[in-house]
């Protein structure tokens, strides 16, 4: 029985200081203090040296700066995001944390301010701030534009239409996979409505392309048509 008891407690004591080293090199009174309970890691728990390489090596390269990352932190995990035919430039295996903070809010999918995962939304700059840390704002700021975006009808700006609106403007999602797709330019292959499942259609033209979605017929877009043609064929958005 006594032998019993201090087989538990060992296998107990050894699990407990196993954990805190996992930990100590990083999180003491002194450093990084309160740093997992005011801020989360992401998966909950996991040891500050499955992203943070050589955590003992005291920030080697000075200035305060965090020590290197593992490259392949994220996608251990989540190999998925790298799966596309048509990949969103910016993502690959070591670039994760441009857009997502490790240490974020998973509430929000770990993305900063600036980023909305609604499909309809008022249009403001704030709402897309996290785009347009890389992307020029003016290609959805004009409503007649003959450069600033190829989603345009001869000079048309289709990004303007749908989503620079006071009252539930599109958002990026409701058309763009955030980190590639199937189809070019990120375009989604479906859309979600409720439970419904709307399918996007879209094809790529020499000059423009075409969707065919449930919310309107086939319409099509096409930057060498002339001022006179006016909106994209297919008639009236909404
Ligand atoms: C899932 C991977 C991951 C884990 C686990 C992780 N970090 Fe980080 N951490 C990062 C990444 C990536 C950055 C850089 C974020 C950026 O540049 O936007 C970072 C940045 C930091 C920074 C500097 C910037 C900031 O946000 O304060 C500190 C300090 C830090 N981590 C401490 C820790 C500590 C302490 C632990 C363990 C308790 C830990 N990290 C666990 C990935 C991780
Ligand atoms: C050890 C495995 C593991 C690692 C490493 C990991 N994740 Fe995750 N991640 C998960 C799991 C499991 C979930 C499901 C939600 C949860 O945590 O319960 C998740 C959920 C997420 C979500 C939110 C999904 C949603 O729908 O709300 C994001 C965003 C995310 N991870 C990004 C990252 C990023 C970025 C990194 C690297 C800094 C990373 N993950 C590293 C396992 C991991
Ligand atoms: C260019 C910015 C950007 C980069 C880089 C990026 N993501 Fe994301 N990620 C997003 C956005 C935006 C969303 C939210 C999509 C939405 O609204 O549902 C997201 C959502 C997620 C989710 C939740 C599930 C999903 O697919 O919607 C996971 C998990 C995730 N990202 C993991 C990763 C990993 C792992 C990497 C690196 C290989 C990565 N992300 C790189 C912007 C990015
Ligand atoms: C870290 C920088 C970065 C961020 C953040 C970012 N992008 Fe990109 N994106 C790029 C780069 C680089 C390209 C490729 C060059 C280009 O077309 O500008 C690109 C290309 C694109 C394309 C065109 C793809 C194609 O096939 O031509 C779309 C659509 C796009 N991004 C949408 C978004 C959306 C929506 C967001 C916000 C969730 C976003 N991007 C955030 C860097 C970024
Ligand atoms: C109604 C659908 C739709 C919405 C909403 C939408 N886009 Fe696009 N976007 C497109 C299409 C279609 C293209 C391809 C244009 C072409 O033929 O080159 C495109 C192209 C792009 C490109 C490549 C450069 C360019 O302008 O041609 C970027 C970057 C981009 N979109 C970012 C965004 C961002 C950021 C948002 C949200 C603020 C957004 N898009 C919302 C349909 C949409």
């Amino acid at each position: 029985m006594r032998s019993l008891f201090s087989t538990i407690f060992l296998l107990a004591f050894f699990l407990w200081t196993g954990l805190a080293a996992a930990r100590a090199g990083c999180v003491t009174s002194q450093c990084h203090a309160g740093f997992t309970e005011k801020r989360p890691t992401h998966p909950a728990e996991a040891e500050c040296s499955s992203c943070h390489l050589d955590p003992e090596d005291k920030h080697a390269g000075g200035g305060g700066e965090p020590p290197a990352l593992h490259e392949d932190m994220c996608v251990a995990c989540h190999d998925t995001v790298l799966a596309h035919r048509y990949p969103h430039s910016p993502v690959t295996r070591s670039s994760c944390h441009l857009c997502h903070d490790p240490h974020g809010d998973m509430a929000r999918k770990l993305l900063p301010a600036g980023y909305s995962d609604k499909t309809f939304i008022n249009y403001s700059d704030e709402a897309y701030r996290l785009c347009f840390s890389c992307h020029k704002r003016d290609l959805l700021m004009f409503p007649d534009t003959s450069y600033s975006t190829g989603f345009r009808h001869g000079t048309v700006n289709l990004h303007y239409l749908h989503v620079n609106k006071a009252n539930r403007g599109r958002s990026c999602k409701l058309c763009h996979e955030m980190h590639g797709a199937e189809q070019p330019k990120m375009m989604a292959a479906a859309v979600s409505f409720g439970n419904w499942r709307m399918p996007v259609n879209f094809r790529i033209t020499e000059n423009g392309g075409s969707c065919s979605p449930g919310c309107h017929e086939t319409r099509q877009y096409d930057r060498r048509a002339t001022a006179a043609a006016g909106r994209p064929a297919g008639g009236q958005t909404n």
